[in-house]
């Protein structure tokens, strides 16, 4: 097959970080009369791994090919187009797309026209897209997270001309509006408010593979939330890589907490949002949080390392004592606040020392619930570069001392609902025991109680009689 490239990635363009206008597109969304008519009948399927900035992504591009007539399937033996959306944020991530992608070269060779598209993070990093493109001759589409509303015009050149298609290209990035989105939850919505980010954490490739932080117009966003609350929605989740840089990059006068207030003023009953970067968080936000019943006691607050050294090497921007005091003033001015995090075991020559920081940072804080992880080389990123002495063996033993030791907060702060009584938001049938019903406390908590399906997407009332650590066992509360 012959091979088109428009576009490939290039770290050095991507790292560039030059003051540049956002570009802001408002789009109509024609759909070609070659496209509307080679969908009639065909079949997608699209498999995202990674965070929610993804699935978001996966929420779009669904919009896009159901607005030209592709319908979904739950199985790529039947699809006429797969969509791989990746993650490249650790190689366990990476790992999963490859045996994935592997998979699939028995249906290509069964279907000859079934385009096979590979977009997302992964391939946003040129070393890992020359591989894939040697490795994979079956992938006839490789398309970047900056490209995404072109993509029903690459599946039609891909069609049309019988040429594997590559377009990734590393910039600083615009911001798109008006793209359709086929949600994947009819009662909770992602909203994004700020793309990429310019934090350049030594560890992490999200600066590269997603551009620079830009924010959307505070109108825009208002207009999707209040159409999502007109339409009967009951959790918003505002999302970003960093989400309290908010408007730093417009002219607006507006930041985070006038953000945080306004949607929540519009009267969604649950309001969320995720990261937040300690380094943004100002006190005004907050006050914000602690006013509005509406938006949820829960913020995700990643520290990845307790240790100040290590934290300067990560170039994280604040020290363990900021953190602290932050944690602090939240936990004063926001009773009842839950609290969780991310963390780094193991970064390069992390002493035991050091580690043990992040141990009493983790017993100082009394976490909620907290995201794990053992650092893993980023190739382009300035970590990937730094020697490391510390064997495996040790960054696995120090992971589960770390993941014991959170144990203990997040099973004492479970242990404290039993017996008491909280709003969840019911999701559906609980997806481990058909015979239950799952959803979200406030605090974030997984609670499983029995209970009609009916409810889904209520707020109702239950009583936590059990907990186990990660999730609670209710029952349901008639008022
Ligand atoms: N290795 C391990 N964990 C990482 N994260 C980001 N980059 C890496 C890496 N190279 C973690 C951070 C971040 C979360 C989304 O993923 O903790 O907050
Ligand atoms: Fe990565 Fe740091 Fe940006 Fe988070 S804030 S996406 S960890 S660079």
């Amino acid at each position: 097959m012959k091979t088109n490239v428009i576009s490939k990635p290039n770290l050095i363009v991507a790292k560039n970080r030059q003051k540049e206008v956002t570009n802001f597109h408002y789009l109509d969304n024609t759909v070609s009369d070659f496209i509307k008519e080679y969908a009639k009948g065909k079949f997608y399927f699209i498999r995202t791994y990674g965070c929610q900035a993804n699935v978001r992504d996966e929420e779009t591009m669904k919009g896009i090919l159901e607005l030209a007539g592709f319908t979904l399937v739950d199985e790529e033996k039947d699809a006429d187009i797969i969509i791989i959306n990746t993650c490249a944020v650790r190689e366990n991530a990476e790992d999963k797309v490859y045996g994935e992608i592997g998979n699939l070269k028995g249906l290509k060779s069964k279907k000859k026209d079934l385009v096979v598209a590979i977009c997302g993070c992964m391939v946003e990093q040129p070393e890992i897209l020359n591989k894939v493109l040697e490795k994979f001759p079956h992938i006839s589409l490789v398309f970047g997270t900056h490209e995404i509303q072109n993509l029903l015009g690459y599946i039609e050149e891909v069609i049309r001309t019988k040429t594997r298609l590559i377009a990734v290209e590393s910039k600083q990035g615009d911001v798109y509006e008006g793209l359709p989105a086929c949600r994947n939850n009819k009662h909770k919505a992602f909203v994004n408010i700020i793309y990429g980010c310019n934090k350049f954490c030594t560890y992490c490739i999200v600066p590269y593979t997603r551009g620079k932080e830009r924010s959307r117009h505070f109108d825009d966003i208002i207009k999707e939330c209040k159409d999502l609350v007109d339409n009967g929605y009951k959790e918003i989740t505002l999302l970003g890589q960093n989400v309290n840089a908010y408007g730093k990059d417009l002219d607006e006068g507006k930041d985070f907490s006038d953000l945080l207030e306004s949607v929540a003023k519009l009267g969604i009953p649950r309001l969320r949002f995720t990261t937040s970067h300690p380094w943004d968080f100002s006190s005004k936000m907050i006050d914000v949080i602690a006013k509005y019943p509406n938006i949820m006691k829960f913020i995700h607050l990643p520290v990845q390392s307790g240790n100040d050294e290590i934290l300067k090497l990560m170039g994280r921007r604040y020290n363990s004592k900021q953190y602290k005091d932050l944690v602090d003033e939240m936990k004063k001015k926001i009773p009842g606040l839950a609290l969780s995090t991310d963390i780094i075991v193991g970064f390069p020559n992390e002493s035991e020392e050091q580690f043990l920081d992040t141990i009493e940072m983790v017993k100082y804080v009394q976490y909620d619930s907290a995201f794990t992880f053992i650092y893993s080389p980023r190739f382009g990123t300035p970590a990937a570069n730094m020697k490391d002495d510390v064997p495996y063996e040790v960054k696995s033993k120090r992971f589960i001392q770390l993941v014991n030791e959170l144990e203990k907060s997040v099973s004492a702060s479970s242990e404290r609902m039993v017996d008491k009584i909280y709003d969840v938001l019911v999701d559906g049938l609980s997806k481990t025991d058909s015979n239950m019903l799952s959803g979200y406390t406030e605090s974030n908590k997984l609670v499983h109680f029995k209970g009609d399906e009916t409810l889904a997407g209520q707020i109702v009332k239950v009583k936590i009689i059990k907990s186990k650590t990660y999730s609670l066992i209710g029952e349901l509360v008639n008022e």
